[in-house]
């Protein structure tokens, strides 16, 4: 073998096509209208926090070797889960930007507003998943964080109405989410596309690896628990059967996986087209995923690549939320798959 069949090729080719995480921001600001330099340095921000929790997730494996002792670990301080260490990171990160007002976070039961002891007041609220699918890091798989980013009245105005809290996510200026998996990868939207960044952690950059993101047209896989199928309406397990049965065309059957983090399965099929469903359930007559801050976000960004995202009924863009941890059932991802489940529950006279 060659030395050079050992090289690492480098992440994006050439160098002039090498492109970081904020310079692709700062490129971009004067190109949308919310992309100015407050925004620039809220993105930064949320990236700077997704840094320190990967650093933490890459470890999560030594927590317990480390806080073996009494729980403690070397600072002194009690050893604290995954969910809450990501929380504090990006709160933390926020905090210090300036740039929000309004937090909501999947770990704190009520919004938060910061910056009051500021001069100058930030003019976003960001809602945000610190760490999506938690649990499967207690057996090394794949994680992620969602965020959500919504534009405040004028600057200078530090209370927020009720309505400025809960807009529905067509009113976004910006989402995306963090994949923790065998690489980690931001991914994010302010409305032009969809563009993710790998992160290179020998420079500890996220470089632009999967410029404008399209779902492809051809969807390959399906994600959901089937262990609750005898739970699902008529029409979700009539959906299932379709999905599974072979068609003239050769476009079914498609595969089935399920990870079980929202952000990893997401984004799988994301790449490889597909359609994530989480139903509502007997258990959980709602559906179990959030609107705000894990249904919204993701959904604007399967819109911009070119894929759907629905309750069963409703598009999830379109609903007006009530509550900052409000629940939905989620359909998303390829249209035609999305349209035909809306299609298959109607007939079935029953909602998802
Ligand atoms: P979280 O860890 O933020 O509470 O989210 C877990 C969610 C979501 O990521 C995943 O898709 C879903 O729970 C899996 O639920 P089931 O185990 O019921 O399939
Ligand atoms: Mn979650
Ligand atoms: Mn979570």
């Amino acid at each position: 073998m060659s030395a050079s069949s050992h090289e690492i090729p480098s992440v994006s080719g050439t160098l002039e096509s090498f492109m970081t995480l904020e310079q692709f921001i700062i490129d971009h600001q004067e190109e949308s209208q919310h992309s100015t330099g407050a925004f620039s340095r809220l993105i930064r921000d949320i990236s700077v926090a997704a840094k320190i929790i990967n650093r933490n997730i890459r470890r999560a494996g030594l927590l317990d070797v480390f806080g073996a002792s009494g729980e403690i670990n070397v600072q002194g301080e009690v050893q604290k889960k995954l969910d809450v260490i990501a929380d504090e990171e990006i709160v933390r990160a926020l905090r210090k930007g300036g740039e929000c007002r309004l937090i909501g976070s999947e770990e704190q039961s009520e919004t938060m507003s910061i910056g009051d002891d500021q001069a100058s007041v930030g003019r976003y609220a960001v809602y945000f998943d610190p760490l999506d699918g938690s649990s499967n890091t207690d057996v090394n798989a794949s994680v992620g964080s969602i965020f959500s980013i919504y534009h405040l009245g004028a600057r200078n105005e530090r209370s927020s109405t009720l309505e400025e809290v809960l807009q529905p996510g067509s009113k976004q200026v910006a989402a995306g989410y963090v994949a923790y998996g065998s690489s980690t990868m931001f991914v994010y939207t302010t409305g032009d596309g969809v563009n993710g960044f790998t992160l290179d952690p020998e420079i500890g950059e996220f470089v632009l690896s999967h410029p404008d993101i399209r779902i492809p047209d051809q969807a390959k896989m399906y994600s959901i628990n089937e262990a609750d199928f005898d739970d699902f309406s008529a029409g979700v397990r009539r959906y299932l059967r379709w999905l599974k049965r072979p068609d003239e065309h050769g476009y079914r059957p498609i595969r089935h996986r399920y990870i079980g983090a929202f952000v990893s399965d997401f984004h799988r099929n994301l790449i490889t087209g597909g359609i994530y469903m989480y139903p509502k359930t007997a258990t959980s007559p709602e559906g179990k995923l959030r609107l705000m801050y894990e249904a919204n976000p993701l959904a604007f960004i399967v819109e911009q690549a070119g894929g759907a995202a629905s309750d069963g009924k409703r598009r999830i863009l379109d609903i007006v939320p009530d509550d900052l941890h409000q629940r939905t059932p989620v359909f998303i991802g390829n249209t035609d798959l999305v349209q035909e489940l809306e299609r298959q529950l109607e007939a079935s006279v029953e909602a998802a």
